[in-house]
């Protein structure tokens, strides 16, 4: 038997790959120290025969195969054309490289080979797991179901936490305990989807923010995918996480492959937070590029809610002009600027500039853009196509459909078989055309509908075949355009999940620009994803949305805690609104580093309150939103503590937003403590364990507290 041992500073992990036998994961959790042999682990997983159990111990491998005889969830499900079903795979090959490890598996009986990829990362303790399955056979192979793996967990997790949510309303935790049987999230919509991030968190009862066990897991994958928890008879616990697939999607001709999306996977003994630190490390370290990580996030400004298709050239200069002097940095076309699209009825698809709205095509808009030295960014939804358009007219066998069933009527638009190379190549010549002919550095990439009949013309499912090639087609825009960055956009956070930003630089986390919306939203979706790729902006005084009238300074705070812009109409919104933005716009950017690069706190607060944060790597800084969303229950505010801070250090603590604002009563801790001016030293230690009582403040506002270690202190 032979255990292979994989460390990093915070974690451990134990893979039973023996040749001639299934692997099995071991152990996977906190750092075990080094005395720790592997065969003590190995001992330690002996299996215990119960009432009704089979003589022998049934290995629990990563694919929870059918032909282990498990007779629990599966993980794995082929055969060709009804035969070759029963697949049990057992090891062949194994290669460690340090935090890496590869196993090679096949069943002989059913020619099928499946190897596991291991990487266990130094710099944030992630776990990443990538699996591929082979047809070694002559004949086609039906691959139903394929998990990426099946991981046991500890019992003693029997907590977990999902995302839900709807258009404008992303990101929602949902926190159960766990049962007998399947915990079971399925995604069939074509894009990650907004009532079904692809990721899972599994904890203890008490588990919280910044106490307590916590292992993430999360698909990067853009489609369909399915999430298990099962909870066997037995006591056993498996978290699944795979891509899924419609009825004969996957068809492996002899020595095809299919390669199953990542798994990426975060363990924490300290907390959800702590956690999700983890996860943004990595996105930091691998998702991201260094260009990205390098260049500072501008301010956006994006005209959609402000003209929505209404474009008038002298309009929009004016506007940009407004942003340009409250600080925007790249001002983004959205939708509207191409074709017949002068509504959502129509022009999707022909990506050619709307000679009717821009006569002389956009260089006049672009060069006054840039020269207010501002970068110009541009809207497209290229993997849509109107009927009412003239590509549709010239190919509308272009389309995903099922022959003979009428489309679903869905904003009008149909999507376009982007795996077909014909249909892929006309997009890429469209973009790369106004890219080469225009000064654009920034691409919002639209997605505005399921695929409710992801069918090809040959009758066949496309809908792992589209996400593939959706990230091809990135892939070969971002090669020939390096400097052009790329949203993920699908209306709204439809498509925010970690294996689109390998392929994009940010997201656009929700259609929703109504702030107390964005306070849980931008909070869940900080669970896997950093503050800066989280697409935030300053919307109308009244939310389109929801209706809803927020504060300028609410506003502007909340957009703040993530990649800030703006998309209101500058030309007609309140004189003293925009004096407000243009000090939260430089808030912003004095802060921006910290923001995008620090360590993200979530703090355990009463409901009323989201409170999130980021501490300097080095500790010198920070900077805490507290955002009261509804009243309290009881006359005052709660305290907050802060977390993350150097406990030795005294920080000089300051409200830094709202502006010089007062409490509205006496006697008032803002006074006492000079917040709003010199502010007050105090010691980390002491303000994370003793806290801060909060200032009387009204419901849905947002209160920003600056931390500056004192210089000399401790260094
Ligand atoms: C949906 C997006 O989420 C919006 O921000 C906007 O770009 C519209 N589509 C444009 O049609």
């Amino acid at each position: 038997m032979t255990v292979y041992r994989l460390d990093s500073p915070t974690t451990s992990l134990f893979v039973r790959a023996s040749i001639g036998a299934p692997p099995e994961l071991l152990y996977w959790g906190a750092r075990l120290n080094d005395a720790v042999t592997a065969e003590e682990i190995e001992r330690l997983g002996t299996s215990q025969g119960g009432p009704g159990s089979a003589d022998i111990a049934i290995p629990a491998s990563l694919a929870l195969e059918p032909g282990l005889g498990l007779l629990g969830p599966t993980g794995f499900g082929a055969h060709r054309a009804g035969r070759d079903w029963g697949s049990r795979f057992d090891v062949v090959a194994v290669e460690q490289n340090d935090c890496r490890l590869r196993i090679t598996c096949l069943d002989p009986r059913t020619q099928i080979g499946l190897e596991y990829r291991f990487r266990l990362h130094a710099e944030s303790g992630v776990l990443t797991i990538g699996s591929t399955v082979t047809n070694h056979g002559t004949d086609l192979l039906d691959l139903n179901e394929m998990a990426t793996a099946c991981l046991p967990l500890p019992a003693r997790l029997t907590d977990v936490i999902g995302f839900t949510g709807r258009w404008t309303g992303e990101f929602q935790r949902e926190r159960l305990a766990r049962f007998a049987g399947g915990y079971v999230r399925e995604n069939r919509k074509g894009r990650s989807s907004h009532d079904a991030f692809p990721g899972v968190i599994l904890c203890t009862p008490s588990t919280s923010e910044n106490v307590g066990e916590a292992f993430g897991l999360t698909l990067a994958w853009s489609g369909n995918h399915r999430i298990r928890v099962d909870s066997l008879s037995d006591g056993r616990v498996f978290a699944s996480l795979g891509a899924l697939f419609f009825p004969g999607e996957i068809r492996l001709a002899a020595s095809e492959r299919y390669v199953s999306p990542d798994i990426i996977a975060a363990f924490s003994p300290d907390g959800l937070a702590e956690m999700s630190r983890a996860f943004h490390t990595h996105v930091r370290s691998h998702i991201l590029t260094p260009h990205m990580r390098a260049k500072p996030r501008p301010v956006h400004y994006n005209t959609w809610e402000a003209v929505y298709f209404d474009h008038d050239l002298d309009q929009l200069k004016a506007i940009a002009d407004k942003a340009a002097a409250i600080g925007a940095e790249r001002f983004v076309l959205d939708d509207g600027w191409f074709g017949s699209r002068r509504d959502d009825h129509s022009g999707l698809g022909d990506w050619f500039v709307s000679d009717a709205v821009y006569p002389e095509g956009l260089k006049p808009l672009i060069d006054h853009v840039t020269g207010l030295g501002l970068e110009m960014g541009i809207w497209f939804e290229p993997e849509m196509v109107n009927p009412d358009s003239d590509l549709f007219r010239a190919h509308p066998d272009w389309v995903l459909a099922i022959k003979g069933v009428d489309q679903i009527p869905y904003r009008h638009q149909y999507v376009l078989d982007i795996s077909r190379p014909e249909v892929s190549d006309y997009l890429f010549a469209c973009i790369d055309k106004i890219l080469s002919d225009h000064t654009i550095g920034y691409i919002k990439w639209d997605m505005n509908r399921d695929l409710n009949h992801p069918g090809d013309q040959q009758g066949g499912a496309r809908s792992d075949a589209q996400v593939r090639a959706l990230w091809a087609l990135l892939d070969r825009l971002r090669a020939k355009h390096p400097n052009v960055e790329f949203e993920s956009c699908a209306s709204g956070g439809g498509r925010c999940e970690l294996g689109i930003l390998a392929h994009t630089d940010r997201v656009w986390t929700s259609d929703s620009n109504d702030a107390l919306d964005r306070q849980a939203i931008q909070r869940g979706a900080s669970y896997f994803l950093p503050l800066e790729v989280l697409g935030a902006h300053v919307g109308p005084a009244h939310c389109h949305q929801t209706g809803r009238a927020l504060s300028m300074g609410m506003r502007s705070a909340t957009a703040l805690m993530g990649h800030m812009g703006m998309e209101l109409n500058l030309l007609t919104e309140p004189t003293a609104d925009l004096v407000e933005l243009k000090d939260a716009i430089a808030l912003y950017k004095q802060h921006r580093d910290l923001l995008h690069n620090g360590a993200l706190q979530r703090l355990d607060t009463p409901d009323y309150i989201v409170a999130m944060g980021v501490v300097a790597t080095d500790q010198v800084e920070a900077l805490f939103s507290i955002a009261l969303v509804t009243g309290h229950a009881r006359t005052l505010p709660d305290r907050v503590y802060f977390t993350g801070l150097d406990p030795a250090r005294q920080y000089r603590l300051a409200l830094v937003w709202p502006d010089a604002w007062q409490s509205k009563s006496v006697p008032s801790v803002i006074d006492a403590l000079e917040l709003n001016g010199r502010g007050t030293l105090i010691n980390g230690d002491a303000l994370m364990r003793a806290g801060l009582q909060l200032p009387l403040a009204s419901p849905e506002s947002v209160l920003l507290y600056h931390l500056k270690a004192d210089r000399g202190c401790c260094d």
